[in-house]
């Protein structure tokens, strides 16, 4: 994620100084320009001052005692520098002053008092956003696979769909941030290092140094593997969100296993994903879990990217599909067939599904994995030159 610049507008010194703290804590962001007056019209010289600042995003602060004249800023801001984003701070007691931000141009409201967990959230919707305008230009794409209870299948989806995508397109990485990580587990490699290895060295951390903390797997992906230590030291969702900016800069797709964990790092990696794969059996209690799990993902934004699969999925009279997706809150995306004995041995032996061809199950993967890419420009255009080819 390329640094944001960010200009802060508050009349209330304290609070400045507070939110410049806070947005330098993101370290995504960078505050640039501080002001302590309102503009109140286009040719106000503080117009211009923060104009020269040119920044990404500006945070207008909206106190209690002056609404009219910070929403009459956000208003201004908006129109006079239309290629930068205002964020509003303010209280969330008052319904009519988001709504008012919200019109005057706002593109997010913040709560105050703000935390950094909140602004890094923003400052990652919105690059995310900017990068889908800019048509993806040469950056990867996230899938993540969240269960919605232990066991449902997670890791098996998140293994299977990362093989199935390397082998379809290469250059795919799998990263497992599980609270326990299986995943080199089921496709039998020993890692030298783990995603705390990465963390751990991010400040000097570049392309090469990350893929030598990567484990390579014989069909060519690459395994940034997990902890086998449950409660390690816990980063910070920011280091998370610097690590994942190069992993996109690096690789084509990138699949993530987050299993079991539901916690900022997951939600903030959700965010940043194309997809997320909430994988449920269809029980009752499981598409209850992956009701709450699905909220939990979706408070932040984002509640389409977050679909359904149905693992071990079996044909139940009286229980449609459309009662599935119901209960769970999310569309469904896929069906993967319940197979007992070929996963299990193939979780047992280390030997992924999509190994062994020709199962009924790896087929599944296969059309998962198509089905994420098929809007994908460059596997389109791939697609199309082998179809005038034949
Ligand atoms: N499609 C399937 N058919 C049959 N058994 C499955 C299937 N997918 C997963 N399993 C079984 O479920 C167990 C749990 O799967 P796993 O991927 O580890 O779940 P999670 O990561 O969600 O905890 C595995 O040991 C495997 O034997
Ligand atoms: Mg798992």
């Amino acid at each position: 994620m390329p640094e944001l610049s960010v200009v802060i507008v508050a009349a209330d010194g304290e609070q400045r100084a507070v939110l410049q703290v806070l947005v330098d804590g993101t370290s995504v962001a960078r505050s640039v320009h501080t002001s302590a007056t309102f503009p109140v019209a286009g040719t106000d010289p503080v117009i211009r001052r923060i104009q020269s600042a040119n920044p990404d995003v500006i945070l207008v602060d909206i106190p209690a005692d002056n609404t009219s004249s910070a929403l009459h800023s956000v208003e201004l801001l908006h129109q006079e520098m239309p290629d930068s984003a205002v964020f509003a701070v303010g209280s969330m007691a008052e319904p009519q002053v988001i709504v008012s931000a919200m019109r005057a141009g706002a593109r997010e409201f913040i709560e105050r008092p703000t935390t950094t967990t909140d602004l890094l959230e923003a400052f990652v919707r919105l690059t995310a956003a900017q990068r889908k305008v800019r048509r993806e230009g040469a950056r990867g794409k996230v899938f993540t696979v969240v269960n919605a209870k232990g066991g449902s299948g997670a890791t098996t989806v998140a293994v299977n769909l990362a093989l199935a995508l390397q082998s379809a397109h290469g250059n795919v990485a799998l990263i497992d941030i599980a609270p326990l990580g299986h995943t080199a587990l089921q496709m039998n490699v020993k890692p030298l290092f783990t995603v705390a290895d990465a963390i751990r060295n991010l400040h000097r951390l570049d392309s090469s140094l990350l893929e030598s903390f990567m484990t390579r797997h014989s069909g060519g992906l690459q395994l940034l593997a997990g902890t086998s230590a449950p409660a390690g030291v816990e980063p910070s969702t920011s280091e998370f969100a610097r690590l994942f900016d190069m992993l996109v800069g690096l690789f084509r797709y990138v699949v993530v296993d987050a299993s079991t964990r539901t916690d900022p790092t997951t939600r903030l990696v959700c965010n940043l994903s194309e997809t997320v794969l909430l994988v449920a059996h269809a029980d009752v209690a499981t598409l209850w879990s992956a009701a709450r799990v699905q909220q939990y993902l979706s408070e932040t934004g984002g509640r389409d990217r977050v679909r359904l699969v149905l693992n071990r999925f079996r044909k139940i009279a009286g229980f449609s599909e459309s009662d599935a997706e119901a209960a769970a809150g999310a569309k469904l995306l896929w069906k993967i067939p319940n197979q007992y004995f070929a996963v299990s041995t193939a979780i047992d032996r280390g030997i992924p599904l999509m190994q062994q061809n020709h199962t009924e199950i790896a087929r599944s993967f296969i059309g998962l994995a198509a089905r994420l890419t098929e809007n994908d420009e460059e596997v389109r255009r791939t697609a199309w030159s082998l179809f005038k080819t034949v």
